[in-house]
């Protein structure tokens, strides 16, 4: 028990970690498209199991159909054939406590282009009772001609050039090294060479006077 309670708090703070990101809305035709619904417990450490269900209506209709439903583990349904072998659950798994209910599209077509509905149906089991709860989002998802890889084109260009610069500059940095530790060097040598020959000059000049006083000796 003592072992398996941290282990226990650990688990909830996994499960805790949950955070409401809102969905995509722009779907590009013919790709696959993910329809985010993401509901979190409002108090994350009370157990609950929950089902969602999702709904359509297409621009040019006026009702929404019933068109996925998922509950329990892993038991996906799709009840609309527009969508028939089209539709994957990208929500939370492994687990009846679903707080993220998305859905994926497989080949998304232009008629897919719509208003999305999804339903969570959540029982909140508290010690001695239990809520039920039915959190809900709405997505109107556009769908756009497939980019002919020119999205990818750019980012790849972006990341070549930021490379490119990246490089440059250090390049640019060695070589304002170079140049300045040979000025440094050069000035060094200069001074060196001064200092030198300004010894050799009164070390000459010494000498002189030694013979000087050689000579005079
Ligand atoms: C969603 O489901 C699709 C199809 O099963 C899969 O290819 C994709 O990787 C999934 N994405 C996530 C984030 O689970
Ligand atoms: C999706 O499109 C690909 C390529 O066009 C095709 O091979 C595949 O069968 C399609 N899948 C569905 C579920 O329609
Ligand atoms: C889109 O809807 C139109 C009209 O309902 C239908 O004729 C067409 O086949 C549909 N296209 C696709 C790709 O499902």
């Amino acid at each position: 028990s003592l072992v398996l309670r941290p282990l226990g708090s650990v688990a909830t703070l996994c499960r805790g970690a949950c955070v409401e990101v809102d969905s995509d809305t722009e779907a590009e035709a013919d790709k696959g498209f993910k329809l985010g619904c993401i509901s979190c417990k409002m108090r994350g450490e009370v157990p609950a199991v929950a089902s969602v269900n999702w709904y359509f209506m297409a621009s040019d209709e006026t009702e929404f159909s019933h068109i996925y439903s998922y509950e329990d583990i892993d038991a996906g349904y799709v009840h609309d054939p527009r969508f028939d072998g089209r539709l994957h659950w990208n929500g939370s798994k492994k687990t009846k406590d679903l707080q993220d209910g998305s859905i994926f599209i497989v080949n998304v077509t232009y008629n897919d282009t719509g208003t999305y509905y999804c339903k969570f149906s959540r029982l909140l089991m508290y010690p001695s009772y239990e809520v039920v709860t039915t959190p809900n989002k709405t997505i109107y998802m556009n769908v756009v001609p497939r980019s002919k890889n020119t999205g990818g084109m750019a980012s790849i260009l972006s990341e070549v050039m930021m490379y490119v610069s990246i490089i440059g500059l250090q390049l640019w940095l060695v070589v304002e090294m170079i140049y300045c530790y040979r000025k440094i060097s050069a000035a060094g040598e200069e001074a060196l060479r001064e200092s030198a020959a300004e010894y050799l000059a009164i070390a000459s000049e010494s000498k002189d006077n030694c013979a000087g006083v050689q000579v005079a000796e």
